[in-house]
């Protein structure tokens, strides 16, 4: 049998049968594993993406274990077809218990968005702050939003310059963004009562589709690590699967319940950078992300 996720987070044993999760990004990688763990740990799972084959097939597979899956079909980079996902999700129920913000890209070519935004922001970054935004009073009191960050974010020097594209790096790009990650997730931890709010970095998946679209020297370091003996790569690399077991394990673990606003990796707390945890950068980012999307966060 193959690596559960749901086993390596110790959470095999938790029901979370007649609650709904959406888990954004899980038409493959490490979303996909968190879509399939949630669904044996019994809930309904949205799953979302843009390839409606694989999102169908993901969906297919929670049925087929006995679950319920519904897949969900959207473009993350521009706010209306994030609140258009958003507005789906909310035809299809009043509740959902779990929001895991799994979807991210890497982009080694900078663009602009439709909305004026550095892309790489706009889907790992925005495209979070505006679906929270839209789906935050569906979650109970007892409610997890799990925000997939990376342990890349401390190269990020917290400016946020994400209107222009002059001097495009993609790995700065995609360290700002998960910056921006773990910054809003501390915000929202302090604005939402009740529901928890916490990040985690899922390891590094040298095989996930992320780094499909990398500068040649990041693909080059990360095809060596893929063609590492095994045992080897076992000890420095993750699996989707096991790169999943951070997220199941903030949306699932009794553990956590009361925990919000932490970064966690390995299914235990961790210390991001102190630009991370700057509080006056968090609210400045927060402003930023309002005027960015044109929600104001009342
Ligand atoms: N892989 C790693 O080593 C690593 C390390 C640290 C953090 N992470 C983080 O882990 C998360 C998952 O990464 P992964 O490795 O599993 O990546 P992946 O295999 O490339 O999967 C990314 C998922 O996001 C979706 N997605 C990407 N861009 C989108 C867009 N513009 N609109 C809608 N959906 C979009 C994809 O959907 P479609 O394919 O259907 O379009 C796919 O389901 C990301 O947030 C990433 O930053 C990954």
């Amino acid at each position: 049998m193959s690596h559960r996720p749901e086993v390596g987070a110790g959470v095999d044993g938790v029901d979370r049968s007649g609650q709904t999760a959406l888990v954004t990004g899980s038409t493959s990688g490490i979303g996909r594993e968190t879509a399939l763990a949630l669904g044996r740990l019994g809930a309904t799972v949205f799953v979302h993406g843009r390839n409606r084959t694989a999102g169908r097939r993901v969906a297919s597979a929670i049925d087929d274990a006995g679950g319920d899956a519904v897949f969900f079909r959207a473009e993350l980079s521009e706010v209306e077809t994030v609140r258009n996902l958003a507005e789906a999700v909310r035809d299809r129920t009043d509740r959902l218990d779990i929001l895991v913000n799994n979807a991210g890209a890497h982009f080694s070519e900078g663009q602009l968005t439709a909305d004026g935004v550095e892309r790489t922001f706009a889907v790992n970054h925005l495209a979070p702050f505006a679906l929270t935004h839209d789906l935050r009073d569906l979650l109970p009191d007892d409610g997890r939003v799990v925000t997939v960050s990376s342990g890349i974010h401390p190269r990020a020097d917290g400016r946020f310059d994400v209107t222009s594209i002059d001097d495009y790096d993609g790995l700065d790009a995609y360290a700002r963004s998960k910056l921006a990650n773990v910054l809003f997730t501390v915000e929202l931890a302090r604005r939402l009562d009740g529901p928890t709010a916490n990040c985690c970095h899922p390891g590094l998946v040298p095989g996930s589709h992320l780094w499909r679209d990398a500068s040649i020297p990041v693909r080059l370091a990360v095809g060596v690590l893929e063609h590492l003996p095994a045992s080897l790569v076992r000890r420095i690399a993750d699996t989707p699967a096991t790169g999943a077991e951070t997220s199941v394990y903030l949306a699932a673990s009794p553990d956590v319940e009361d925990i919000t606003g932490q970064y966690f990796a390995d299914c235990a707390p961790r210390e991001p950078s102190a630009t991370a945890t700057d509080d006056r950068l968090a609210h400045d980012l927060w402003e930023l992300s309002e005027s960015l999307t044109g929600i104001s966060w009342s």
